[in-house]
Order: structure tokens, then sequence, then C-alpha cells
């Protein structure tokens, strides 16, 4: 077999395996020659197809007459060209869309002739329709941005998402620009930059007004396609309404707020059943007092005036614990609607043990105040009067904790540091066992006797400093000690500034 030969054969064997359509036609339109997947198609084989035309095979004349026509114009015009077109199965009829090269040509006897080489791309159409039904049913539009030349392109389904007619706009950026409102047009393009740099993926909600005036919450999403080096070429994306998951979101944040309020009724239902109990205990008290004095008076002549006094006494104790139960919960319910306001802490500190300093001298208590990392004043937003409650609860567990230490110390510490202020109250007291550790913030939690705590102190404390947005942390070990650390955010103020600039 000779060289030529040899070719010959190549070719042939490629042209016969080749999945794509491979034809030669004349300028009539007639068959040269043909690969058999197209004659598969028409149900015939490559040598029975020679010399005819696609008619012979279809009986479609329409089709056969737009092809020859498509395929003189390209002779005509000496260039190759794509062309979208139809062929017909002729075994079932179906209607198949094929992506046709056509390159004309001169034959060696002169003669124009073109070369079709054709894909069949039915499936690859019907997938991309699928898609475009599923994206339009889900309203869902996508967008595709050529970065390189700067042009963007919606698709149809794109336009409905934002509710307005392609057609009002000169192109889609020219409609993305003026549908954002301003200020999130600016967020918007800042996102898409830091996705173009590949700092953040591209995943966004900016609100829109249609021409209807209807507001919309659009949903986008966005993949930045890259070349070689990296440079970002294309990014392709989508855009949905997301208003039902913008109402869902408000629907969540409402139920939140419904399961705040439940729980502070809850806590609320807590402290009135603890209140009840509590209050139950004085009040069976003086009940049983008052009793046994009604009967020991009807004996009359047998009670004693000393006797009488003691019970008394007892009654009045009772009704003082009643007193002292109602007014720890008044100032529960106050904290709701007390105003908050700047607040430098070391000015109520100093206040409050103004008011108490002279009680604490006579029972043998020494207080230290450091503010070595205090060192200008800082404000926190707080309500003072419950301010100086906190302290008045802190100072007085101290007070309590130190009657049987020795050298009785409370230590109060502020310290400023990144933006937070902290407040120590330490004293070298009894301390607390582990035990309880968990209790001690709980209403009506206490060690002490009953006639001397309520256990509303620590709850009251711990309540008005969540109020004002602080933390509470203890720290204590039994015979050692105990440390109540406060903080605060710090709110910089102009208050401030004005006095230091005065
Ligand atoms: N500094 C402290 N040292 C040791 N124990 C403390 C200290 N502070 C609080 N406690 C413990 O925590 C319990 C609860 O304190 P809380 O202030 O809530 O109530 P109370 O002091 O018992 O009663 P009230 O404050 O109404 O007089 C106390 O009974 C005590 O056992
Ligand atoms: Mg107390």
């Amino acid at each position: 077999m000779d060289k030529l030969d040899e070719e010959k054969e190549l070719l042939e064997r490629i042209f016969n395996q080749t999945i794509d359509i491979i034809i030669v036609k004349d300028w009539n339109g007639k068959f040269v020659k043909c690969s058999p997947s197209l004659a598969h198609l028409y149900n015939t084989t490559p040598e029975e197809m020679v010399g005819k035309d696609d008619f012979d095979f279809t009986g479609n004349k329409e089709q056969a007459e737009f092809f020859k026509k498509n395929a003189q114009a390209i002779m005509e015009k000496g260039q190759r060209e794509i062309v979208i077109e139809e062929s017909t199965n002729t075994e079932n009829g179906e209607v198949r869309q094929f992506r046709s090269i056509k390159t004309p040509f001169i034959n060696h006897r002169g003669e124009k002739q073109i070369i079709v080489v054709a894909q069949d791309i039915t499936d690859i159409i019907k997938l991309q329709n699928e898609h475009q039904f599923i994206l339009k049913a889900m309203k869902v539009g996508t967008w595709s941005w050529d970065v390189v030349n700067d042009k963007l392109e919606w698709s149809d389904a794109n336009y409905e998402v934002f509710g307005i007619d392609k057609k009002d706009f000169s192109g889609a950026f020219d409609a993305w620009e003026k549908m954002v409102h301003p200020e999130y047009l600016k967020t918007v393009k800042l996102e898409l930059q830091q996705a173009l740099d590949g700092v953040r993926v591209f995943n966004t909600t900016f609100p829109i007004l249609t021409p209807e005036k209807e507001l919309r919450y659009i949903g986008g999403k966005g993949e930045v396609y890259r070349d070689q080096a990296g440079k970002p070429i294309k990014m392709i994306g989508v855009n949905w309404d997301k208003i039902v998951e913008h109402l869902n979101f408000l629907e969540n944040e409402e139920r939140k707020k419904i399961l705040h309020h439940q729980a502070k009724l809850a806590s609320i239902g807590q402290l009135a059943a603890g209140v009840g109990h509590e209050i139950n205990n004085p009040l069976a008290i003086a009940d049983g007092i008052v009793s046994i004095l009604k009967s020991n008076l009807l004996k009359a002549g047998t009670i004693e005036i000393e006797t009488l006094l003691t019970q008394l006494e007892k009654v009045t104790k009772a009704h003082q614990r009643i007193v002292k139960i109602v007014q720890g919960l008044k100032s529960f319910s106050r904290s709701d609607t007390e105003e908050l306001e700047l607040i430098d802490p070391l000015e109520t500190i100093n206040e409050t043990l103004n008011m108490i300093s002279d009680l604490y001298k006579n029972a043998g208590i020494e207080f230290l105040l450091d503010t070595t990392n205090y060192l200008k004043p800082v404000f926190i937003y707080a309500n003072k009067g419950l301010l100086q409650q906190v302290f008045l609860n802190l100072f007085s567990n101290a007070k309590q904790a130190l009657s049987r230490s020795k050298d009785k110390k409370i230590e109060i510490t502020l310290e400023e540091k990144k933006q937070e202020i902290f407040i120590r109250v330490k004293d070298n007291g009894s301390g607390i066992p582990e035990e309880i550790k968990d209790r001690i913030f709980d209403p009506f939690f206490t060690t002490k006797d009953l006639n001397e705590g309520t256990g509303l102190g620590l709850s009251i404390v711990y309540s008005t400093v969540k109020e004002f947005k602080g933390k509470i942390i203890l720290k204590s070990d039994v015979n050692i000690g105990t440390c109540f650390e406060l903080s605060f955010p710090v709110v910089y103020q102009q208050k401030e500034r004005q006095q230091e600039g005065a």
C-alpha cells in the first residue's frame, strides 16, 4: 500500500467513525459524499445518498429548500459560517437540532462545493430549555457579566424578578443601576469588587422599588470565572425575589420577641410563686401568735404583760419582713421603666460610700478604693439610683460575710481596659461554698436567718447589671473571701470631650 492509499484509508475511517455528521454537497444541494451518521438518520446507506438531496429522504420540501439556499449563499460568499438548523429523522419523524459548520470550497474541476460538519445539539438544547423552565418556574433570573468588556446580560426571567419591562431600558446595566436603591447600589458594587478580588463570595440581598412602587428584596449570588493567571474574566449569577424569605425572617423576629415575652412572664410567675411562699411564712407566724394571744386573753388574767410584749414583738418582726420583701420586689419592677443615662461609675461609688461609711466604720470595716488603672473618667449607660442599689447590695453582703473575720476589709477596684470598665468588690469574709455558687443569684435564695435576709439582693444585682448590658463574674473561696467582678461596655460621649475641651 503506498502512502496515498494509506492516507485515503485513514480519512475514510475518520469519516465512517465520526458521530458528528460530515457531508460534501454540490451547488444544487446533491450529496457528493456523506458520513454513515447522516445515512443512519435518513434510514439509508452513504452509497445510496450520492447524487440525491435531502428532499429525496425526508420528503420535507421546505427544509430541503432552506438547506440548499443557505449552502448556496455561503458558497457565493466563499466564507465559513456556523448555522443552527433542524433536520428530521426519517425513521421516526423526530426533529433534531444541529450546529453546522459550513465551509465552502472549489473542487479540482473548479466547481463550488460545501463541506458541512453538523453536531447534534438536541440534548443540550433540551437540557437548556429544561433549565430555563425550572429557573422561570422558580422565579429565578440569571445574569452574566463580561468583566473584561464590562457587559452585563440578563435572562428574560431576571427582568421579571425585577418586575420591569426589558424594552424600557437600554441594557441590563441600565436596568440594574436604575432599580437598586442608590445607597445599596454602592454596597452591592463593593461586594462585587470583593468577589472579583477573591476576598469573599458574592451572596447578597438588596431592596428595589418596581415601577408599580412595590418594594422587593432581591437575593443575588454569583461566581467568578478567571483566566489561567487568576484574573477575573466573567461572573455568572442568579437573582431571585426574596420577599418570602424576608417575611419569614420578620416573622421569626416577631416570634423571638414573643418567646422573650413569654420567658419574662414565666420568670414573673416564678417570682410570684416565691413571693407567695415567702410572705406566707411571716403571715403564718403573725397569725399563729395573734390566735395564741386571743385564746390567752379569753382566759383572762392568765397572761403576763412580759409574754404579751415578746409575742407582739414577733408579730412586728413578721410584719417588717413582709415590708422588706415587698420593697425588694418593687426594685425589680422599677428597673424596667427607669431611664438610662451616662454615668461615671466612680462618682456613683463615692456617693454610695459617703452614705454608709460611718455605719461600716462602726462595724469595724475598712474600705479600700483602688483606681490605679482608671485614669480618666469614662461613662457607661446606667441609672444612678439603680447602680447605687447594686453597690449597696454587694457591700451589705460583704458586711454580713465579714461578721466573723478579724481584719475586716472591702476592696473596690476600678479598671478601664479595651472599651470596658471592670468594677470589683472584694471581701475577706466567709466565702461561698461551691455547691451553692450557682444558686446565689436566684430570687429568695438565702443562707441567712429568717429575719436577716430575703434572698433578693443578688437577684436584683444580677437583673440590674444585665439591664446595663453588663456582665457579672463571681470568684469565691470558703474562709478566704469573695469577689464580685462587674463589667460594663464603656460609652465615650461628647459629654466627656466637651469637658476636656472646656
Ligand atoms: N460576699 C459574700 N460572701 C459570702 N456569701 C455571700 C456573699 N454575697 C452573697 N452571699 C451568699 O449569697 C446568698 C444570697 O445573697 P443575696 O444578697 O441574694 O441574699 P441575702 O443577702 O441572703 O438577702 P438580702 O440581700 O435580701 O438581705 C447569701 O445568703 C449568702 O449565702
Ligand atoms: Mg444580700
